[in-house]
C-alpha cells in the first residue's frame, strides 16, 4: 500500500463509517482507473465511439486468470453481487460502489463531455432528490426558482419542504434542518430576466429583496419542459446566477454583510454567496443537448431521467447526475471549510440514503447507452419531420443546422395524398416542438440543441378527442413515459393539471416515419369526426 493510500485510508477511518470508508476508496479506485488505465474515454474519439469504449479496460488486460475471470469478455458481464471479497482499492458493498455501475458512469460522463462526472440512481426523482437535497443541506441555498415542468419535481420539493415542519431553522436546529428551510418561488422569465439585467440597482443590502435572482438560489431549469417543450436559454439564466452571485460580493464587500441574518431564508443579509443552475435534460439526452457543463451554459448539475431515451427501452427506470470535474463543494468567498469535490459529496450522500440503481437497471441502461446516438437521432429526425407535418410547415428541419425547408402544406399533401389531414387545421389548436420557426423558443433551440428532441405535443380543440386520441392508435402505444423505441401518445392532463387539457404528448420511437404518419393521420381525422372540435 503507497504512503498516500495509508494516508487516505487513516483519514477516511479518523472521518467515517465503515461504509463511508468504502464510498472514499471506491471513487479513488475509479478516477485511478480512468485516468490510468481507461484509455478509451479519450476526449478526441466522436462520441459514439466513447459510448461503446469509454468503460474498456485495455491497459489492464492479462491472460485470463480464471475460469471467473471477466477481463476478456467484449460485452458488460451481469453483475449481480451485492458484496465483493476485500481487497485493497476494490468495491466493499453495492451501495458503496458496484462494477457495473462504475463502467455505466463512465460512459454516460464521457458522453456529456470531457469536464464532466457521472452519477446513477435509483430514478430520475431520486436524482432530483439528490441534487436538491445537496445544493440545500451542502452548499447554502434557500430558494428555488421554477416554472411548471415535471409534476414530480414539484411533489420531490414537497417532501423537502415537508421535513423543516417539525424542526424549524435556529441557532439550535442541525445544519441540515437549517439549511432545509427554503423557499419555492416563480423562475422569472427570459423577458423579465433581461428587464431585470439591464435596470440600475444598488448597494444596499436591503435592496437584494427586491433582484429576480439572489445568491442562495437555484435555478432548476427544465429544458425542453415537459410537455409542450419550451426551450429554457441556459446561457441566459447563466448570466443572471452570475450577476446575483457579482452583486452579493459586491454589497458584501460595501460593508453591508456585516449585518448577515443567516436564520431568514433568502432574505436580506442571508450568508450565501454562490447561486446554481440546475438542468433537468430528460426531455434531450446526448447528442440533442451536450456541453451543458462548459464555461458558456456552466451548469452546476445536469440531471436526466435515464428511464427515457438513455435507457430507451422502457424497460430500465433510472436517473442521473452529471457534475462539473472537480468542482468543490465550498467555493471561493464561501465560510465553509469543506473541501470536499461535489462529486464525492454526491457519492456520499448516495450511499448513506440507498438511492443507487439495481445492477441489473444499470447493465440494461449501459447495454442501452452503445446505441443511445443512432436511436437519439432517428427519434429526433422523426419527431421534426412529423412536427412539421402536423404543423403545416413542410418537412421540417430535423437539426439545428439544416435550412430551413421551402416546401409548404401543398408539398407533403402532394407528397402523401392519402395524409391530407383535411380537416386536421380545424382541430388541431396548436403544434409544439423546438424545431418550428413558430415555437418561441426556437432561437434559444437552435442556439443550445444539436437535435431538437425526440417529443412533441399537439393540442386539440375537442377535450374529447384529446382523451380518446391516444386509444385510437394503432402503433403509438397509449401510455406514459418517452424516449423507447416504441412511440408513445399520451393525454397528459389525466397526470398533470397543470398543463392545458387538449395536449397530446406524442413520444416518438424508432418506427418508420410514414407508418407513424399514416397511424396519426388516421387517428386524428377518426377522433375528429366522432368528436368536432368544441365551440
Ligand atoms: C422531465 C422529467 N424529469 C424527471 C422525471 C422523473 O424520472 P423517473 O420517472 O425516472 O423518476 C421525468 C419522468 O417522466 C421527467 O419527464
Amino acid at each position: 500500500m503507497s504512503r498516500q493510500r495509508i494516508v487516505d485510508v487513516v483519514r477516511d477511518c479518523l472521518s467515517g463509517s465503515p461504509l463511508l470508508l468504502a464510498v472514499s476508496a471506491a471513487a479513488t479506485a475509479q478516477r485511478n482507473s480512468r485516468s490510468g488505465t481507461s484509455c478509451n474515454s479519450d476526449e478526441r474519439l466522436h462520441p459514439t465511439t466513447r459510448a461503446i469504449h469509454a468503460d474498456s479496460q485495455k491497459g489492464t488486460r492479462g491472460p485470463r486468470a480464471s475460469p471467473f475471470d471477466h477481463s476478456l469478455d467484449v460485452a458488460a458481464p451481469i453483475g449481480v453481487s451485492t458484496t465483493f471479497e476485500a481487497m485493497p482499492g476494490g468495491p466493499c458493498y453495492s451501495r458503496a460502489a458496484h462494477p457495473t455501475r462504475e463502467r455505466c458512469e463512465a460512459v454516460l460522463a464521457s458522453l456529456e463531455g470531457p469536464a464532466a462526472e457521472a452519477l446513477l440512481y435509483s430514478s430520475g426523482q431520486a436524482a432530483t432528490h439528490a441534487a436538491l437535497h445537496h445544493l440545500l443541506a451542502d452548499r447554502g441555498a434557500r430558494r428555488v426558482l421554477i416554472s411548471g415542468g415535471y409534476h414530480g419535481t414539484h411533489q420531490a420539493l414537497d417532501q423537502l419542504q415537508a421535513l423543516k415542519a417539525g424542526q424549524p431553522p435556529g441557532p439550535n436546529a442541525s445544519h441540515a434542518a437549517a439549511a432545509l428551510g427554503f423557499k419555492i418561488v416563480q423562475l422569472p422569465s427570459e423577458a423579465e430576466l433581461l428587464a431585470w439585467l439591464s435596470a440600475p440597482w444598488s448597494l444596499n443590502e436591503s435592496d437584494s429583496n427586491d433582484d429576480l435572482v439572489r445568491a442562495g438560489d437555484i435555478l432548476w431549469l427544465e429544458t425542453p419542459k415537459n410537455p409542450a417543450c419550451e426551450v429554457a436559454d441556459v446561457a441566459l439564466y447563466r448570466l443572471a446566477v452570475n450577476e446575483a452571485i457579482r452583486r452579493a460580493a459586491l454589497r458584501k464587500e460595501a460593508g453591508a454583510g456585516s449585518k448577515a441574518d443567516t436564520s431568514s431564508p433568502g432574505g436580506a443579509g442571508s450568508a450565501a454567496t454562490r447561486a446554481f443552475v440546475v438542468v433537468d435534460s430528460t426531455f434531450a439526452p446526448p447528442p440533442a443537448q451536450v456541453g451543458l457543463l462548459n464555461p458558456e451554459t456552466a451548469a452546476d448539475l445536469v440531471m436526466h431521467s435515464t428511464t427515457k431515451s438513455l435507457a430507451g427501452h422502457s424497460d430500465a427506470l433510472g436517473g442521473a447526475l452529471l457534475v462539473p470535474k472537480g468542482a468543490s463543494v465550498s467555493t471561493s468567498g464561501g465560510q465553509s471549510s469543506d473541501q470536499r469535490t461535489v462529486y464525492d459529496a454526491l457519492r456520499t450522500q448516495r450511499a448513506a440514503l440507498g438511492s443507487v440503481p439495481g445492477s441489473l437497471e444499470t447493465w440494461l441502461l449501459l447495454r442501452s447507452l452503445r446505441t443511445l446516438h443512432l436511436r437519439v437521432e432517428r427519434q429526433c429526425d422523426t419527431a421534426s419531420k412529423l412536427a412539421a407535418w402536423l404543423d403545416g410547415s413542410g418537412s421540417g428541419n430535423s437539426s439545428p443546422g439544416a435550412s430551413q425547408s421551402s416546401q409548404g402544406r401543398n408539398a407533403v399533401v402532394a407528397t402523401t395524398p392519402d395524409l391530407a389531414l383535411k380537416s386536421a387545421p380545424e382541430l388541431l389548436a396548436k403544434v409544439s416542438h423546438p424545431s418550428l420557426a413558430s415555437c418561441a423558443c426556437h432561437a434559444a433551440a437552435k442556439k443550445q440543441m444539436a437535435l431538437y428532441g425526440g417529443v412533441l405535443a399537439i393540442e386539440l380543440r375537442s377535450l374529447a378527442a384529446a382523451k380518446a386520441l391516444p386509444s385510437r392508435l394503432k402503433l403509438f402505444k397509449d401510455a406514459t413515459s418517452l424516449g423507447g423505441v416504441d412511440s408513445k401518445a399520451e393525454w397528459r392532463w389525466q397526470y398533470d393539471k397543470q398543463v392545458p387539457r387538449g395536449l397530446v404528448r406524442l413520444s416518438i420511437g424508432l418506427e418508420d416515419f410514414h407508418d407513424l404518419q399514416k397511424d396519426l393521420a388516421q387517428g386524428i381525422c377518426e377522433v375528429e369526426r366522432e368528436f368536432p372540435p368544441e365551440q
